[in-house]
C-alpha cells in the first residue's frame, strides 16, 4: 500500500520545482499538532502546513482572523518536532504581515527561527509586494496563496468562487507573476475555475498548489480536518473525505461513557 515513503529524503522547495518539472503531483496536507505530524509525514506527505485554519479546526473561530503569531508557533513547534520527511509550511497570520515590511520580516524570523519551520506562506499579491521582498531577501523562502484569500473574507464578504470574471482572472495570473518573479518557491490557488488553475500552472516554472482549483494544477491541500471528516459541517464541491472520524470517534466516547457506567471498565486485566 504505502510507495510513498520509500523517498525518505527531507523534502525541499528545489525538490517541489523537481517533481513539478517531471509531472509528479505534490500532496499537501495541514497539521497542527504533534501526533496527527507524525502520521501523516510516515504516511509520506511531500508538505505540511501549519495554517492559520488552525483557527477554525482547532479553536473553533468562525474565521481565522482571530488567529496570532504566537499561537502559529505554538502550533508549528508541535507540528515540527514530528516531521522528519516532509516540507514543514507556516502561515503567516492576519495582521503580521499586512501592516508594514519591517513588522513582516520580524514576524517571519519568529516562526523560523522559533519552530525551525521551512517556509512562511502569505495571502495577497501585489499588496503585499514590499513585504515579500524584505522576507525572501532575509532568506526565508515564502509560498504564496491566491484566490480565495481566508484572511480578506469581510472584504469578499462571501466564501464563493473567486477569479470568474475577466478582470478578476486577470489580477490574478498578474500576481501569481509577481510573486514568481520576486521569487516565491510555490503558489497556493484556492477556490477557482479549474481552467484559470490550469492557465496559472502551465504558465508559471514554479508548483502551484491548488485548493478548489481543479486537477490541472501541480498539487493539491487540504484541511485534516475537513479530508478526514472531523469537521461534517463544512462541505464544499472539493472536498473529498477520506475518513468519517467524526462517526470512529463519537462512537468510541460513547462506548467508553457506557462501559464507565456500567462498571464493565477496567476488568481485572485491566488493574494492578
Ligand atoms: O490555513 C490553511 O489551512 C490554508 C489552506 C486552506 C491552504 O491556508
Amino acid at each position: 500500500m504505502s510507495t510513498y515513503t520509500e523517498e525518505k529524503r527531507k523534502v525541499t522547495t528545489q525538490r517541489l520545482l523537481e517533481m513539478k518539472q517531471r509531472g509528479e503531483k505534490i500532496s499537501m496536507l495541514t497539521a497542527y499538532d504533534y501526533s496527527m505530524a507524525s502520521i501523516i509525514d510516515r504516511a509520506g506527505m511531500d508538505v505540511i502546513l501549519v495554517g492559520d485554519s488552525a483557527g477554525n479546526v482547532m479553536a473553533g473561530h468562525t474565521t481565522t482572523l482571530p488567529v496570532t503569531l504566537d499561537q502559529m508557533i505554538w502550533y508549528a513547534q508541535a507540528v515540527r518536532k514530528a516531521v522528519k520527511r516532509a516540507l514543514v509550511v507556516v502561515d503567516l497570520p492576519f495582521g503580521s504581515y499586512q501592516g508594514n515590511s519591517k513588522e513582516a520580516v520580524c514576524s517571519a524570523i519568529r516562526i523560523m527561527k522559533e519552530t525551525g519551520a521551512d517556509a512562511v506562506k502569505m495571502e495577497g499579491g501585489r499588496e503585499i509586494r514590499e513585504s515579500v521582498e524584505r522576507i525572501l531577501s532575509a532568506g526565508i523562502p515564502i509560498m504564496g496563496h491566491l484566490g480565495l484569500t481566508p484572511q480578506s473574507i469581510n472584504k469578499f464578504g462571501t466564501y464563493a468562487v473567486r477569479a470568474q470574471d475577466k478582470a478578476e482572472a486577470d489580477k490574478l495570473l498578474s500576481d501569481a507573476h509577481l510573486l514568481e518573479d520576486l521569487g516565491c518557491f510555490g503558489i497556493v490557488l484556492e477556490k477557482i475555475p479549474a481552467q484559470l488553475g490550469k492557465q496559472v500552472a502551465t504558465e508559471l516554472a514554479i508548483p502551484l498548489i491548488g485548493i478548489g482549483a481543479g486537477g490541472y494544477v501541480d498539487g493539491q491541500v487540504l484541511v485534516m480536518h475537513d479530508m478526514l471528516g472531523i469537521n461534517t459541517a463544512f462541505s464544499p464541491r472539493f472536498l473529498r473525505r477520506y475518513a468519517n472520524l467524526y462517526e470512529v470517534i463519537r462512537g468510541a466516547a460513547e462506548h467508553y461513557i457506557q462501559d464507565v457506567k456500567s462498571g464493565d471498565f477496567p476488568n481485572e486485566k485491566e488493574s494492578y
